[in-house]
């Protein structure tokens, strides 16, 4: 059986999901973030540390304003509804990505939910946001450069947003859409990827236990021969 740490998440399909339901892309989104906090308590039931969430892609920005202000304000009244809340969950929030075209009201709500709940310990929830994966490593080489640093593979990982946090076990994607869209590419080298038909409103935790037990059964090689 395999040890499972960390799940990584593309929540893809809110959109059509909204579409097909009231011809309202948001409205898809609104569901979309129930899922989340369902996918969220299951996996403190399941005992995952940590969970990554891809929530806004640095590709997301060529969205109509419309649909990238709703998404913004989704997330700041989630938050300002729900972090007493996930904070007496004992979950970690940590926002991946870069702060620098967010606005000021977003970073200063981020900035004190990871602060309010950083010495939180039930699990850790990454929620990736104006998360793009090679500006994630082009960033770190700049960092390794600028500070004359060796360019090995720990100085390299050690300067990505997910410094300290194990690779994913397990990516699944929603929507129907086998690509990565720009999503942890260096650290899912060796992960168990999952395609998944369901739109992301549609997901639910016995979609999630399914994955996690078929998970678990795998042979994971890692290069090597195992004989099962
Ligand atoms: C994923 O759902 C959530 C975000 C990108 C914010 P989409 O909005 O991409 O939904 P589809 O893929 O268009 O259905
Ligand atoms: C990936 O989904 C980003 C998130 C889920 C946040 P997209 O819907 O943006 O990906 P593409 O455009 O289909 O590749
Ligand atoms: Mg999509």
């Amino acid at each position: 059986m395999n040890p499972l740490n960390h799940v990584a998440i593309i929540m893809d399909g809110n959109g059509r999901w909204g579409l097909k339901k009231r011809n309202n892309r948001n409205y898809g989104h609104t569901q979309g973030l129930k899922t989340l906090e369902k996918i969220v308590n299951h996996s403190i039931e399941k005992k995952i540390q940590y969970l990554t969430l891809f929530a806004f892609s640095t590709e997301n920005w060529k969205r109509p304003n419309s649909e990238i202000n709703f998404l913004f304000s989704l997330l700041n009244k989630f938050l300002k509804k729900k972090i007493k809340y996930l904070h007496n969950k004992h979950i970690k929030l940590k926002f991946i990505g870069s702060r620098k075209k967010l606005n000021s009201s977003i970073i200063s709500n981020i900035s004190n939910a990871e602060k309010l709940t950083k010495k939180n310990n039930q699990i850790q929830v990454n929620i990736a946001l104006n998360y793009g994966s090679r500006d994630e490593i082009l960033e770190s080489f700049k960092k390794i450069k600028k500070n004359g640093l060796n360019l090995t593979k720990s100085n390299l990982e050690n300067n990505l947003y997910t410094k300290k946090i194990p690779d994913p076990d397990i990516l699944i994607r929603t929507g129907n859409t086998h690509r990565l869209s720009n999503f942890m590419l260096w650290q899912i080298a060796y992960t168990e990827i999952f395609f998944v038909e369901k739109l992301w409103p549609d997901f639910n935790i016995r979609d999630f236990d399914k994955i996690i037990n078929n998970f678990k059964k795998i042979n994971r090689r890692f290069g090597a021969i195992n004989e099962e």
